[in-house]
């Protein structure tokens, strides 16, 4: 069955200190208080990605994301960083398709095709960020709007590809903002990216698939969101960059 993932993007935060009492904290929290059957994955700033693999590395549960890699392979591309790059410090998961990165830098599906490709290649494993606007929330089109984002950057997988990746569903208009959706609006849209997966893949592969949430995910709102049936953890960004609380949303299935 589908792993239960809680994952923290800590985005553009934190000095080298602080990130190193963060991970230490987070890590040793994890380690006394996570059922291991959970895996927990700390996405810091590229910059502190070599370093901070050493603290979670020693926890088999415990896993460390990139939040963002070059679709190309090597080259002439200035201030990029490879997939074999991240793989070679021992980097375990990258998540692309944040909604910050297709809105600021310009990303689009068919890059971020590339991407996956490019990750999925060097043993990586995509976390795949989904999810729609505010705007397109309010219209009729929302369900389909955020399929089309898994048809485009990943319909053309194999099976055997496809079923190394995780996605997360994460609305633009609950993205810090405190506005979290419901558990049921979040079940709906799990449970139609997953019958749209099964579509492509099958029942099994679709089943076999997390899917996370992310959006003002907290400890106070996490177990009732974990407790949807198609909801198979989070994608946290601000509260992940407490330990305690984070620690407690890793504890909330
Ligand atoms: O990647 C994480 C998401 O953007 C969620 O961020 O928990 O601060 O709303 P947030």
């Amino acid at each position: 069955m589908r792993k239960q993932i809680v994952a923290g993007n800590w985005k553009m935060n934190k000095t080298a200190d602080e990130a190193l009492i963060l991970a230490s904290e987070v890590v040793n929290m994890v380690k006394d208080e996570v059922n291991t059957d959970v895996q927990v994955i700390i996405a810091p700033p590229a910059l502190y990605l070599a370093t901070l693999q050493k603290y979670t590395e020693t926890v088999s549960n415990v896993g460390i994301a990139a939040q963002n890699c070059s679709s190309k392979a090597s080259g002439a591309y200035t201030g990029e960083i490879s997939a074999s790059m991240l793989k070679s410090i021992g980097v375990t998961h990258v998540i692309l398709g944040h909604s910050e990165r297709r809105q600021y830098f310009n990303e689009t599906n068919e890059e971020l095709a590339e991407k996956v490709n490019i990750v999925l290649e060097n043993g990586l494993t995509p976390i795949f960020c989904c999810g729609e606007s505010l705007e397109l929330r309010q219209g009729e089109d929302f369900l389909a709007f955020v399929a089309s984002q898994l048809t485009d950057s990943l319909f053309h997988l194999s099976a055997e590809d496809f079923a190394k990746v995780v996605i997360a569903y994460e609305p633009i208009w609950a993205i810090g903002t405190g506005l979290t959706a419901s558990s049921d609006q979040a079940q709906e849209m799990h449970a139609y990216l997953r019958a749209h997966l099964a579509t492509k893949y099958g029942q099994e592969a679709a089943d076999n698939t997390s899917i996370l949430y992310g959006g003002s995910c907290n400890e106070k709102n996490a177990p009732e969101l974990f407790a949807c049936p198609d909801v198979d953890g989070g994608l946290i960004g601000g509260a992940s960059l407490k330990s305690r609380e984070f620690t407690n949303i890793a504890k909330s299935f």
